[in-house]
């Protein structure tokens, strides 16, 4: 399976703005990478312009050491050259095929010889569970089933790349959530290299070994979707990721020695960077807390329920505080009567301090509530 990589790749269309700019990546031997992002960010695109779909206007793309793209070189390997499988969003079946057939007629036009064919069709069946369907019609199977038979189809030629543009879309929440699973376990058996488009986070979060998360053609940050969550780059990032998202609260900050006190329209607080960072005396600055690092307890700040969604596993509350409103998680199967005073404080060393001006994070640290 080849290393993809990606060497200032920009696209940019006839009319309008960049839709990718001054891409760099390096999608690794097996690994499952999601391109993340709001619609309209360049996603589809890049993966097009890796599948040979679409023609970069600058940059490079490499296959391993194989360049398959290059504006400088004049190289633009076609499609069918980079061995690469494509699932596409809408994976329309042949009706009047039967799965079996769905499956082995790419391969009978590769002049795949034919015990070939069959047994290769037999195993990815297995693969995709989807053996006992083989004689029948698409129309004669559930949303799922045939979405793992356009799976099978796509996977049959053992491309060594699969690239997915959001192949679940058109799937019910139960069904989404079956076939996410599924693709893991592909992704397990199949050591194939996997680059998947979503725009939905917790997608991206659960299927991923890396995440890359893109704004208007330009990567925000790529890495593991853990990371991604935990040490956002920029308030961006922090608030793609994460449902309910991260609390954004704006605060002026005092140097103290390692420390900086940091004021808030309705508290202040103490906040010690888990790494030394260099900042001014003073500096505008926005905190970022994840919703479970608001921790309901006997003693802390007094807040105010402003609404609470127990979930069975957990509530999600929204709290306010003076004039600041936080949401906040609590575990277990508990509920909160609207309008009751609360409490709450800071725990752990995962809140996130950002520059104002610029949204880059500066440090991750611990806060102490002063008043
Ligand atoms: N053929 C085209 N001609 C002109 N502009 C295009 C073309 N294809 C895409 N674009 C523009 O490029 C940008 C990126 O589009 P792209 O389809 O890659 O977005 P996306 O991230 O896949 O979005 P979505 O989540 O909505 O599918 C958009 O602004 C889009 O309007
Ligand atoms: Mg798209």
């Amino acid at each position: 399976m080849p290393t993809i990589r990606l060497v200032n790749i920009t696209k940019q269309f006839a009319k309008g703005s960049k839709a990718v700019d001054n891409l760099n990546m390096v999608i690794k031997d097996g690994e499952f990478v999601s391109l993340l992002g709001p619609s309209g960010c360049g996603k589809t695109t890049t993966l097009r312009m890796i599948a040979g779909l679409e023609t970069p206007t600058e940059g490079e793309i490499y296959f391993d050491d194989v360049c398959v793209f290059s504006d400088e070189k004049g190289i633009n390997l076609s499609p069918d050259k980079r061995n690469i499988g494509f699932l596409f969003q809408n994976y329309a079946l042949w009706p009047h095929m039967t799965v079996r057939k769905n499956i082995s007629f790419g391969l009978e036009n590769m002049k795949w010889p034919k015990e070939k064919i069959e047994a290769r069709v037999d195993e990815i069946c297995k693969t995709m569970r989807i053996e006992e369907y083989k004689d029948r019609y698409p129309a004669e199977l559930s949303g799922g089933q045939q979405q793992r038979v356009a799976i099978a189809r796509t996977l049959a030629p053992e491309p060594k790349v699969l690239l997915m543009d959001e192949p679940l879309s058109n799937l019910d929440a139960k069904l989404r959530n079956d076939m996410r699973a599924e693709l893991k376990r592909l992704h397990l058996n199949t050591g194939s290299t996997f680059v998947y488009v979503t725009h939905d986070q917790s997608e991206a979060m659960t299927l991923s070994t890396k995440v890359a998360l893109i704004k208007l053609g330009l990567l925000q940050q790529y890495c593991p979707p853990l990371e991604l969550y935990g040490e956002p780059a920029n308030v961006f990032c922090a608030d793609f990721m994460g449902n309910p998202s991260m609390n954004f609260v704006e605060c002026h900050g005092k140097k103290e020695g390692k420390k900086i006190d940091l004021t808030t329209q309705s508290f202040e607080c103490k906040f010690t960077p888990n790494d030394e960072i260099d900042v001014p005396e003073e500096g505008e600055y926005v905190l970022g807390i994840r919703p479970e690092f608001v921790n309901i307890s006997d003693e802390g700040l007094e807040a105010r329920v402003i609404s609470s969604l127990p979930s069975g596993m957990e509530t999600t509350l929204s709290l306010a505080v003076d004039d600041i409103t936080l949401s906040a998680v609590a575990f277990g199967s508990v509920d909160f009567a609207m309008d009751s005073t609360v409490k709450f404080n800071f725990s752990g060393n995962r809140y996130v301090l950002f520059d104002k001006a610029t949204g880059e994070k500066l440090s991750l640290g611990s806060l102490e509530i002063i008043k």
